[in-house]
C-alpha cells in the first residue's frame, strides 16, 4: 500500500504522538526518529502533539501543558524543523473535535468494539473508562482525514487504529457518495517499530509503566541511560551466530533491535558482528551507542526549555499552518453532509 493507492491525492504524511509524559526510547525509535527521515525524504510532513488524545485519561494540567512543550522540544531537538514540517498541537486546531464528531458518526460501534488498545487501557472496569477514550480512534482518523494524509508512520501498536482509519474513510465516501477521503496507509518500517520494556521483554516500553527502569526517557542523562542499559533484564546465554537464534529471547532481542535501529543497521547485522560474544560485551557497545545518538538530544531538549514562550509561538505558527490545510477540508465535509454553512 502507497500513495499510489490514493490516485488524486499529494503524497502527505501525518502522524500524532499524545503528550501525556515524557517521550521514551519506543517514541523515538518507532516514531520520531522515523518522522525526521520523513521530513529530509523532502515529502509534505505535519506532526501533531494530541493533547485531545491525551485527556482521553485524566491528566494534571500543569504536568499537561508541561508534557506538551517538552514534546515539542522533543521532535525538535531529534530533527524536525519547524519551517519544513509542521508541528503543532491538536487543540489549537478546533477543526479535529469537529471532523471527530461527523466521523464518530461514521464509526459503527461493532468497529469500535474490536479495538485492542481501548480493551488494553480500559482494563477490566471498562464501565468506568471515558466516553473519549472509547471514541479515540475516530478523532485519530479525523487527524489524519483532516489533511487528506496518505500516508501515517506508526510503531506496530498503532497499525489496527490506521485500518480503522482507512475503513471510516471508505464508509463516508460510500454513503455519500463521494471520493473524498483517501485511503491512509501506515507506513511501519525499521528495527524497532515495537519496542520492549527493559524489565519484561513480553510489555512494550511505554511512558506509563509504573517503573521507570522499564524505559529509557529522551530527557534521561547520560548516566541514567547508561545505567538503565546495565541494568536490562537479559539471559545467560552469548549472542547467537544468526538471528534466529534469538527467537525465544525476548529481552536479548529487544536489545539487538534497538542496537540495530540505533546504528540504522540490520539486527542480522548486529548478531552477526557480536556472535559469541556474552551480553556483558554487548551492553557497553549499546551503551555507548545510545549515549552518542540520545545524549544530544536530551541536552539540546534542555536548552530549548529553557524559552517556553519560544516553544509556544513555534507551535502557534504551526497551528496556523496546519488550520490553513484543514479548514477548507472540514468546511467541504459540512457541505458534503449537508450543513447549511452561511458564515
Ligand atoms: P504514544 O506514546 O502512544 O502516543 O505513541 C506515539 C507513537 O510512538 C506511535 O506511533 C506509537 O506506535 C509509537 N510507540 C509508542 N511506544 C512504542 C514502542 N514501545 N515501540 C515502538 N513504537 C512505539
Ligand atoms: N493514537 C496514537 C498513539 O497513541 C496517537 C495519534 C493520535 C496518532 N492521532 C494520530 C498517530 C494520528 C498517527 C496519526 O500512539
Amino acid at each position: 500500500m502507497t500513495a499510489a493507492a490514493n490516485p488524486g491525492f499529494t503524497p502527505r504524511i501525518f502522524s500524532g504522538i499524545q503528550p501525556s509524559g515524557g517521550l521514551t526510547l519506543g517514541n523515538y525509535l518507532g516514531a520520531l526518529k522515523r518522522f525526521v527521515e520523513k521530513q529530509d525524504e523532502g515529502i509534505e510532513t505535519i506532526y501533531c502533539l494530541v493533547d485531545l488524545h491525551a485527556i482521553t485519561v485524566w491528566q494534571d494540567p500543569a504536568k499537561l501543558r508541561h508534557a506538551t512543550r517538552e514534546a515539542a522540544a522533543g521532535f525538535i531537538a531529534a530533527g524536525i524543523d519547524p519551517a519544513r514540517s509542521i508541528l503543532f498541537n491538536q487543540s489549537q486546531v478546533g477543526a479535529h473535535a469537529e471532523l471527530g464528531w461527523v466521523l464518530n458518526c461514521v464509526a459503527r460501534l461493532g468497529w469500535m468494539n474490536r479495538m485492542t488498545q481501548f480493551k488494553d487501557k480500559a482494563g477490566k472496569n471498562s464501565e468506568a473508562a471515558s466516553l473519549g477514550l472509547y471514541a479515540y480512534p475516530s478523532l485519530m482518523a479525523a487527524d489524519i482525514l483532516l489533511y487528506h494524509a496518505t500516508m501515517v508512520p506508526v510503531g506496530e501498536d498503532q497499525k489496527q487504529h490506521v485500518e480503522l482509519t482507512r475503513d471510516i474513510a471508505a464508509k463516508f465516501n460510500h454513503d455519500y457518495g463521494v471520493s473524498f477521503f483517501p485511503a491512509p496507509a501506515p507506513v511501519i518500517e525499521g528495527a524497532a517499530t515495537r519496542v520492549m520494556s527493559l524489565r519484561d521483554g513480553t510489555k512494550k516500553m511505554s511512558k506509563s509503566d509504573p517503573s521507570d527502569a522499564s524505559r529509557i526517557n529522551l530527557t534521561d542523562s547520560a548516566d541514567m541511560i547508561a545505567a538503565k542499559i546495565r541494568k536490562a533484564k537479559t539471559d545467560a546465554e552469548p549472542m547467537p551466530e544468526h538471528l534466529a537464534g534469538l527467537k525465544d529471547r525476548a529481552e536479548a532481542k529487544n536489545l539487538v533491535n534497538i542496537y540495530a535501529a540505533l546504528a540504522g543497521r540490520t539486527p542480522a547485522a548486529v548478531v552477526h558482528e557480536f556472535a559469541g560474544k556474552g551480553f556483558g560485551a554487548f551492553k557497553p557497545a549499546l551503551v555507548d551507542l545510545a549515549v552518542a545518538k540520545l545524549g544530544p538530544i536530551s541536552v539540546e531538549m534542555g536548552r530549548l526549555m529553557a524559552d517556553p514562550a519560544e516553544i509556544d509561538r513555534i507551535l502557534g505558527q504551526g497551528a496556523e499552518r496546519a488550520d490553513a490545510i484543514a479548514r477548507p477540508i472540514l468546511e467541504r465535509t459540512f457541505e458534503i453532509v449537508g450543513m447549511v454553512r452561511s458564515r
